[in-house]
């Protein structure tokens, strides 16, 4: 490991901010570090808290630290406020209040409010919790300011995802209850000593109802304090459960950076000419040979770098590969990825309405795969393969 990966999992705050920055800004040598912890993360738990301006988030979040801190547990949070591109620093006020934290080095605090497109201030939030949690924080809370989609979509990056009302705003519960319907594990009714907390209850208890979740899982509604601390044990044992009994992977995983090429499948007329070049120009050397059935090719295997190319030679014209020989020509059949977790992949692709050509199934070497047509890829066959089984 290099030296700064090392400085940034041996605790190092000034290491892990310098990082912090440097993946924020694409640099090439901080992506790097990230790399090389991604495999230490796993262990933190990831909560994303939204709700609308004024529901006392950071406070609540306040509330949290300093009880986890009581614990000796650690926690990083990331500020995130796309809106602040346009109306300048909201956050700053927030951060302020945070600064009680700043001297201890059991809390790290990053603000995001800078960051160009949306589709990039989601990117660099999930690999910021990424590299929190790869530092060994206990607790990385993605913290987003208001609850257009944005935001949602942000705070829906984490493993539990808490939406945070306060009483008063009944009729605001419904103007924003879609987005948030899709996410929401835990609902907390911050201020709730002031009037209207009921009402606020109510309203989401009929939302719920009206919509129960398609996993089972029934998001409580709390009752919090924060000012006070009142309801803040509760709120972490709420997300002690949620996490589980509702296993998600935190979207800090999602993010690419745990995906690995696996190798480029190559459609190619005969294995032995294709052969005479790889391993007789090139000095590749095959590393296995076989016959899928199932698929109909005759595969063999060349390491190249870190991942292989698999040259694919059909048995039959009418197979996928013979038919794709006959319509195209050689050449690139397919791109596969290895993913941590193919299951949860598998999950999300069908949610969000991906053309799966087969159901996950063993393939050659015994590695569990799934094919991905082109129309929902960009253009390429995708395979998907679960990590550490190819
Ligand atoms: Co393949």
């Amino acid at each position: 490991m290099q030296d700064w990966a090392l400085q940034i999992a041996e605790g190092n705050t000034r290491a892990l901010a310098r990082a912090a920055t440097g993946i924020e800004n694409r640099d090439p040598r901080a992506l790097a570090v990230l790399r090389e912890l991604a495999p230490r993360a796993g262990r933190a738990t990831v909560v994303g808290i939204t709700g609308p301006p004024g529901a006392g988030k950071r406070t609540l979040v306040d509330a949290l630290a300093r009880t986890l801190r009581q614990e000796g547990r650690t926690m990083g949070v990331l500020a995130v406020d796309p809106s602040s591109r346009v109306s300048g620093g909201a956050i700053l006020g927030d951060r302020i209040r945070m600064q009680a934290h700043h001297a201890d080095p059991g809390i790290f605090i990053r603000s995001m409010a800078t960051r160009g497109a949306v589709g990039g201030l989601a990117r660099a939030t999930g690999d910021l919790a990424l590299l929190l949690d790869a530092a060994g924080k206990d607790f990385v809370v993605i913290e987003t300011v208001g609850v257009g989609q944005d935001e949602i979509e942000i705070a829906g990056l984490a493993q539990v995802t808490v939406v945070v009302l306060v009483p008063g705003m009944g009729d605001d519960v419904q103007a924003i209850k879609a987005g948030i319907l899709e996410i929401a594990d835990i609902y907390v009714i911050n201020k709730a000593d002031q009037p209207g907390a009921q009402r606020v209850e109510r309203e989401i208890g009929s939302m719920l109802s009206l919509a129960p979740r398609a996993d089972g899982w029934q998001p409580p509604v709390l009752r919090t304090v924060a000012t006070e601390g009142t309801g803040v044990a509760e709120l972490l044992a709420a997300i002690h459960e949620c996490r589980e009994r509702h296993p998600r992977e935190s979207g800090a995983r999602r993010t690419g950076a745990a995906c690995k090429i696996d190798h480029l499948g190559i459609a190619v007329e005969s294995l032995e000419r294709a052969l005479a070049f790889y391993e007789g120009l090139l000095g590749m050397k095959v590393s296995g040979r076989e016959t899928v059935e199932a698929e109909q090719v005759r595969v063999a295997m060349l390491p190249v770098g870190g991942g292989r190319l698999e040259l694919l030679e059909p048995t039959a014209p009418d197979s996928a590969v013979g038919r794709f020989l006959a319509k195209r020509g050689g050449g690139l059949h397919h791109v596969a990825l290895q993913v941590p977790d193919l299951e949860a992949a598998v999950e999300r692709l069908r949610a969000a309405g991906a053309r799966l050509l087969n159901e996950p199934r063993a393939g050659a070497g015994g590695h569990i795969y799934v094919f991905v047509h082109p129309a929902s890829t960009g253009g390429v066959l995708l395979e998907l393969i679960q990590e550490n089984q190819s």
